[in-house]
């Protein structure tokens, strides 16, 4: 494998183009067990070789999961039929959404992220000097990115739904998976309206989500399918909205999210419960081990790898080699707050369902993220006190 030292030697041009494969291969070599490696393997090459999510053209992704049908119908878990009556009386429009408020993404009045999210004095020591406006246009690029990705996650999320309804054996999960589809249209609806509307800039699908979306629509086990997309994906991404809602000088945006946490508040609760028992009780000991390293790989790989390259594509190609504007990223200070403040919300749920045993514990440790092992569940907090939280931190 190319070595950091001989891509150092290389014309900018060529190592431009060589270096995402590099950084795919580097990516696969860093995944450290190799079960995780063999079922992530397929989907890598799919994402990061072949770029599949950026080909200007639909994809197709066959699924793999069982239908279980019930015919007796039985009210077979309060939890979630519970979870099913407060999501019908939750419903709201996306067309409710205050959509008459003007959004400027560059009015530094009324920021989309604020000002200081990006370290503009690192950059200028690298020689790259920005003027006020492009700055305030860099950071509303960045912002767009966000925003797409967070859409992206949301049409995996709304097919994710719909397969996990299909494949759940309790029947009350089934009325409840219902709603959540119904949820992530909605949630699909809003932020491509926001995107197209008031940002007009909608970026492709990040190569890494992608990864993690095509293995799960895949996957045939129902469990693997609901502890990443209902937990890992949803989990991190109720962090990210909570933590954009909380950053966001935009009111509209703001509405938006704040609507969008509360949905995503019953999807998460609904992943825990689902999954708690199951893990304790019907999983032998080495399938709960085999998921407890796929739920940290994939942690990992998601708090290391969004690193906004298609951003760096549209400004610095030409300027930054990947390797600095990576650098350049994770030292910001905005995006090294959501990178904590995502695994708030995921690493308690982790814990209630049996995924941070005695054993992963230290690698949780080593990566920084065993801070939040305390804090409280998906099945301890609302929507409601979530948003009261995030208002009065
Ligand atoms: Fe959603
Ligand atoms: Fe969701």
């Amino acid at each position: 494998m190319l070595s950091d030292k001989v891509l150092d030697n290389l014309p900018h041009e060529i190592r431009r183009r060589i270096e995402p494969y590099v950084e795919a291969v580097q990516l696969m070599t860093a995944t450290k067990n190799a079960k995780v490696l063999k079922s992530m393997a397929p989907s890598g090459v799919r994402g990061l070789i072949l770029q599949r999510g950026k080909q200007g053209v639909p994809t197709k992704m066959p699924s793999n999961h069982e239908v279980y049908f019930d015919w007796t119908y039985p009210n077979d878990q309060p939890e979630m039929r519970e979870l099913y009556t407060r999501a019908k009386e939750q419903q709201w429009n996306g067309d409710d959404l205050p959509w008459h408020i003007d959004v400027d993404p560059e009015n530094p009045e009324k920021p989309i992220i604020p000002r200081h999210f990006m370290d503009y004095d690192a950059l200028r020591g690298k020689g790259i000097k920005l003027t006020d406006l492009e700055e305030r246009r860099l950071n509303s690029s960045v912002a767009s990115w966000m925003l797409s990705q967070f859409l992206h996650g949301e049409q995996g999320a709304l097919f994710a739904a719909a397969q996990v309804t299909e494949a759940v054996q309790f029947f009350d999960g089934k009325l409840y998976g219902a709603t959540q589809v119904v949820d992530e249209g909605r949630h699909v609806e809003v932020f491509h309206r926001y995107l197209d509307s008031k940002m007009n800039k909608l970026y492709q699908i990040n190569d890494n989500l992608f990864v993690i979306i095509d293995a799960l629509i895949q996957d045939s086990r129902w469990d693997v399918k609901f502890l990443g997309m209902q937990i890992m994906v949803e989990g991190l991404a109720l962090g990210a909205f909570g933590t954009l809602y909380q950053m966001t000088g935009e009111p509209m945006l703001k509405q938006l999210l704040k609507m969008v946490i509360q949905d995503e508040a019953r999807h998460v609760h609904y992943g825990v419960i689902a999954l708690r028992d199951h893990f304790r009780q019907e999983l032998s000991d080495r399938e709960r081990r085999e998921r407890e390293d796929w739920a940290f790989e994939v942690a990992l790989l998601m708090r290391n790898r969004f690193l906004s390259f298609e951003v760096y594509e549209e400004w610095f190609e030409h300027k930054l080699t990947r390797k600095e504007w990576a650098q350049f990223v994770t030292d910001s200070p905005g995006f090294a707050i959501f990178r904590q403040v995502m695994f708030k919300r995921l690493v308690p749920n982790l814990r209630e369902i049996g995924l941070l045993s005695d054993r992963i514990r230290p690698h949780y440790e080593r990566a920084g993220l065993m801070q939040y092992a305390d804090g409280a569940s998906a099945t301890q907090l609302s929507g409601d006190q979530m948003i009261a939280e995030l208002d009065a931190a």
